[in-house]
């Protein structure tokens, strides 16, 4: 492993190939390269010191080069331990941006990257975050009520906690007022996933959040294509790729029916698998039925299931008495945010054969295995490589136009959680119909004022839901 000057990556070795894969992705993200176009002369985020923890794919580095191409500096690691696709870090250190992610790091490498995306080397702050999942803003205000005396660096007995408790200890020790400073110094985060969004809501709510924030995920063109669309590419890719198996047949149980689910679904569908499902929200238990799936409980269905994946952003999904009454070698996954939707640390005393790099076998004592695919994590970027770029450019519009909004208008924003424009999405849509051939009918302005919009939109009330 490279570790020297300011990054750490597998194999500097790799950024050829990462940047060939890179100029490939160029070509299938239109929505950044027309940011490029638009902005790259005026440079709106000039200034702007972005501290970034987001999966370090091929897509990212376009992401990446998009927001230093508007005059951002920036810093980088991934949000998960599994998802970095070495060659693409290596391309983006090689270019010169600090970045900090290797695919299997250790949790404590992780805090450890995290950390440092907000040591600058002239000392300076960070002052913009680019978040998914929430890891980067947590361990800025966790460490700022550390910093003020509250007790919030305890939770014994929880390992993963531990560890990253350790890691914002050493950093007080090490640079006092860390946290505050940084904290005070943030004009605003843009939040990528449902999961991190949640934790904004949260801490608005408890009147925590002390900086604006920008929801990207719920831009209709990023929760309604990435998360739909995206699962839908990626998901049957991962268990592919993790275990070479059939689906054509086999009966596939889909945990959640949300966004991240209805693709999900809709995959294992494609792949010629009977897929059922389980929900607890009777709205998305009924889309479920009405879409042709089964709707039941895993209670239920688990010892006849041959694949499992939750996409439900809850924990305790899938638990160890689910796993207990599987069927031998079912294959459990996940593709929700964070791994705790299985009990995977309820599997660890059981018998583990590591099969391959994110690939498990774990054999209870009665005999009966089950696969486990990227420890509970994320499973289509563990054992895939995320979405295709073109959907992912739709996502990453969206938080480009979210930094430069928090960027530019800071004063304008008070600290809560806001969502972008309509405008501004429908603009983002806009940005990717030419690639595929889709023409627009464009409305007259009869039509218009009877339908009560203006013929350039926003073409729908704010009410409207996709
Ligand atoms: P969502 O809120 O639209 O869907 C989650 C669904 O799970 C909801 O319908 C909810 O009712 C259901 N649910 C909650 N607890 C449940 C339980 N115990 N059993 C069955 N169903 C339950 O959220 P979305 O956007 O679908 O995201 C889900 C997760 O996936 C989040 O953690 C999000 O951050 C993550 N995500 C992952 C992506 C990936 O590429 N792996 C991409 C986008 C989001």
């Amino acid at each position: 492993m490279a570790q020297s000057q300011d990054y750490i990556v597998k194999d500097i070795a790799l950024a050829d190939w990462g940047r060939k894969e890179i100029d490939i992705a160029e070509t299938e993200m239109p929505g950044l390269m027309a940011c490029r176009e638009e902005f790259g002369e005026t440079k709106p985020l000039k200034g702007a010191r972005i501290s970034g923890s987001l999966h370090m794919t091929i897509q990212t580095a376009v992401l990446i080069e998009t927001l230093k191409a508007l005059g951002a500096d920036v810093r980088w690691a991934s949000c998960n331990i599994f998802s970095t696709q070495d060659h693409a870090a290596s391309a983006i250190a090689a270019s010169g941006t600090p970045v900090f992610a290797v695919k299997g790091e250790t949790l404590d490498e992780y805090w450890q990257y995290t950390d440092r995306i907000f040591q600058w080397t002239d000392g300076g702050t960070t002052n913009m975050i680019l978040d998914d999942g929430g890891d980067a803003t947590m361990y800025i205000l966790l460490g700022a009520r550390a910093e003020a005396g509250e007790d919030v660096l305890s939770n014994p007995g929880n390992e993963e906690e531990e560890i990253l408790f350790a890691q914002i200890k050493k950093r007080m020790a090490e640079t006092p007022g860390f946290f505050t400073k940084n904290r005070d110094a943030i004009k605003g985060v843009t939040e990528e996933t449902t999961t991190g969004v949640n934790r904004l809501y949260q801490l608005q709510k408890k009147g925590l959040l002390p900086f604006p924030a920008i929801n990207v995920n719920d831009s209709v063109t990023k929760s309604k294509f990435d998360n739909k669309y995206g699962c839908k590419e990626s998901l049957v890719d991962g268990i592919r790729r993790g275990t070479d198996v059939m689906m054509a047949g086999k009966v596939a149980v889909v945990c959640g029916y949300g966004d991240v689910g209805k693709g999900s679904a809709a995959s294992l569908r494609g792949a010629g698998a009977r897929v059922k499902v389980t929900e607890i929200d009777p709205i998305c238990a009924l889309q479920a039925a009405m879409d042709g799936f089964e709707v039941v409980t895993l209670e239920d269905v688990a010892p006849t299931a041959d694949i499992v994946i939750t996409t439900t952003g809850n924990k305790d999904v899938i638990t160890i008495e689910h796993m207990r009454r599987m069927k031998d070698m079912a294959i459990v996954g996940n593709i929700g945010h964070f791994d705790n939707e299985i009990q995977v640390s309820a599997l660890r005393n059981l018998k583990w054969t590591n099969i391959k790099p994110q690939v498990d076998m774990i054999e209870f004592p009665g005999g009966t295995r089950i696969l486990l695919l990227s420890e509970g994590r994320l499973l289509n970027l563990g054992n895939a490589t995320g979405h295709p770029s073109f959907v992912m450019s739709a996502s990453f519009t969206n938080q480009v136009l979210a930094q430069i909004e928090l960027w530019t208008k800071a004063g304008q924003y008070e600290n809560k959680v806001y969502v972008l424009p309509k405008h501004l999405d429908e603009k983002v849509a806009r940005l990717h119909l030419d690639k595929l051939g889709a023409k627009l009918t464009e409305l007259s302005a009869e039509q218009a004022s009877y339908i009560g919009v203006t013929s350039q939109g926003p073409f729908k009330p704010e009410h409207y839901r996709y």
